[in-house]
């Protein structure tokens, strides 16, 4: 499905951005050679990729200290 018509995203596109660390769609378009037109599409956008983040398995960081 097609979530930037100026620019011709896609959901699965914009996923990939996401896991690969863009947290907004501009840095997600970015990554596409791409930049945010009319603004039509920012806040579906936004909310595919808060989703994909929020799927993504939390990283715990472990201190190499003993407690
Ligand atoms: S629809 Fe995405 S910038 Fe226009």
């Amino acid at each position: 499905m097609i979530v930037c018509v100026c620019n011709r995203i896609t959901e699965s596109e914009l996923r990939k951005a996401a896991r690969a660390g863009a947290c907004t769609p501009d840095k997600a378009y970015a990554c596409h050679d791409c930049e945010v037109q009319c603004g039509c599409c920012l806040d579906y956008a936004q909310e595919v990729i808060d989703e994909e983040v929020g799927a993504l398995p939390k990283l715990r960081l472990v201190s190499s200290r003993a407690a």
